[in-house]
């Protein structure tokens, strides 16, 4: 066994020159990857039991280094462990902490693995538990939407198209929409939750390990399905990593999107929803202002995720089987997202929980752009036999005359609308109510108050 004085690497006896300050500020990524360290020591510990139960360590050895681990857990957890860049990583600085704890018995922590394999266990086990948080923070803003969105079912406002008026929509439909975004997200978190359920541990370097070490007995110990099958893939595999920043860009761009619909209906020019004090803030120099600063955050934090699966796939591409430095960059990528995104769905939630719709300039606003258009056009289609495209043409002509008069589709008199279509009886008139509008809309997943509240049901359940 070779002994570790405690002041020189572990390759100490190999390379013989200390590197550079430069290079191991460079190499050296103990001030990112030392949030592992939890996971670190859970697995640590996973393997030396196993290495015991397969008889490759003694009982004695193994307890030396259980004690050992769960007091620098502890030291770590107190703010007493001296993180060392000469170290490198979190690896090597807990085992270089465990010599000095419990002596030369730490030597054995490495028998049957390699730092290659270590890394991504931990990150594997890392990202699952942050992956759920994410997951629960989804929840949570689903519960407050929809909590906004019981409120206002019948809350009437136009819909948009090309951000010009087009039908009548429910605010609530709109709110249900966003929870179908966010739905998915889950739901795309929930799949990498399955896709990463591989046991990395006991692939060693590269090529496996000459120990008779039992990689399911360790699978169940951390918790994962199964052992990876191919030890080269299993340590060149960060597809887990870009499953999750992919996974991020979505819900950020998704939260993006939601950001920007509530920045243009707060402007001034619609006025269609106002935000509590509690997320707006002034201006250095104009004293009325009230900005969306916070909706703005979420806006562009989608583009600092972007980047980051960005960055990550760059690093892969053509990189060759099987570990490389490279790879090193894969936690700060990653803890970068995770905490953007964390810090995005927060906000969010607050957000949600300070709008409230400016009813009366909603249902203002539907008086413009002839959003009952297409109710007459359907009317005609139904009750005047006609086909589609003659009922569409019809309605145009209707409009236009409405466009010339300067009124608004329900002002025309049936005089009017009977020098169009003289078929048309006083009947016709119903289909400019925006409550008939909307509630019309029955086909699944439209905006018809019936289907919001089922859809509000089965979220709630
Ligand atoms: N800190 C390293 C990383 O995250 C651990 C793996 C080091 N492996 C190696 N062969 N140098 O990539």
């Amino acid at each position: 066994m070779t002994k570790n004085k405690n002041n020189r690497a572990i390759w100490g006896r190999r390379i013989k020159g200390t590197p550079s300050l430069l290079f191991q500020k460079v190499g050296s990524s103990i001030d990112i990857d030392k949030r592992l360290y939890k996971q670190d020591i859970a697995v640590s510990i996973a393997h030396v039991e196993m290495l015991f139960k397969q008889k490759i360590i003694s009982f004695k050895v193994k307890n030396k280094i259980v004690y050992g681990l769960n007091r620098i857990e502890k030291e770590i957890i107190k703010k007493k462990f001296e993180f060392n860049k000469k170290y490198e990583d979190i690896h090597m600085n807990i085992e270089k902490r465990l010599f000095q704890i419990i002596g030369v018995e730490a030597g054995y922590i490495h028998t049957a693995r390699s730092r290659n394999d270590q890394v991504i266990t931990d990150f594997k086990i890392w990202i699952k538990s942050s992956t759920i948080e994410i997951k629960s923070i989804i929840d949570k803003i689903i519960k407050s939407i929809l909590k906004l969105a019981e409120k206002n079912i019948k809350t009437i406002m136009p819909g948009f198209t090309h951000l010009k008026s087009a039908q009548a929509i429910s605010f609530a439909h709109y709110l249900m929409a966003y929870v179908e975004m966010l739905n998915r997200d889950k739901k795309r978190f929930n799949d990498n939750l399955h896709n990463l359920d591989e046991n990395p541990l006991g692939v060693a370097a590269i090529s496996g390990t000459s120990f008779n070490i039992d990689r399911i007995y360790t699978s169940k110990k951390l918790k994962f399905k199964r052992p990876t099958n191919n030890s080269i893939d299993t340590i060149s595999d960060r597809d887990f990593v870009l499953d999750f920043l992919y996974s991020s860009s979505v819900c950020s761009m998704h939260i993006s999107r939601i950001a920007e619909d509530l920045i243009i209906w707060n402007s001034e020019g619609f006025r269609l929803i106002n935000l509590s004090d509690k997320i707006v803030t002034g201006s250095s120099i104009m004293p009325q202002k009230k900005n969306p600063d916070l909706l703005e955050f979420l806006r562009g934090k989608s583009g600092v995720i972007y980047g980051n699966l960005l960055s990550m796939f760059t690093i892969l591409k053509g990189l060759p089987l099987s570990y490389f430095k490279d790879l090193q960059d894969d936690k700060e990528i990653i803890f970068r997202s995770n905490d953007t995104l964390l810090d995005c769905l927060k906000i969010f939630d607050e957000i949600i929980k300070n709008i409230s719709p400016n009813k009366k300039r909603m249902f203002e606003l539907t008086n413009f752009g002839y959003i009952t258009a297409t109710d007459l056009a359907d009317y005609l289609v139904k009750y005047h036999a006609m086909s589609f495209r003659d009922a569409y043409a019809k309605t145009a002509n209707i409009v236009n005359l409405a466009e010339k008069k300067r009124k608004n589709l329900n002002q025309l008199t049936l005089k009017e609308l009977k020098k169009i279509e003289p078929k048309l009886t006083k009947d016709v008139f119903r289909v400019f109510d925006l409550n008939y509008s909307v509630d019309s809309k029955k086909s699944y997943g439209g905006t018809a108050f019936g289907n919001i509240k089922k859809m509000i049901m089965k979220y709630k359940k």
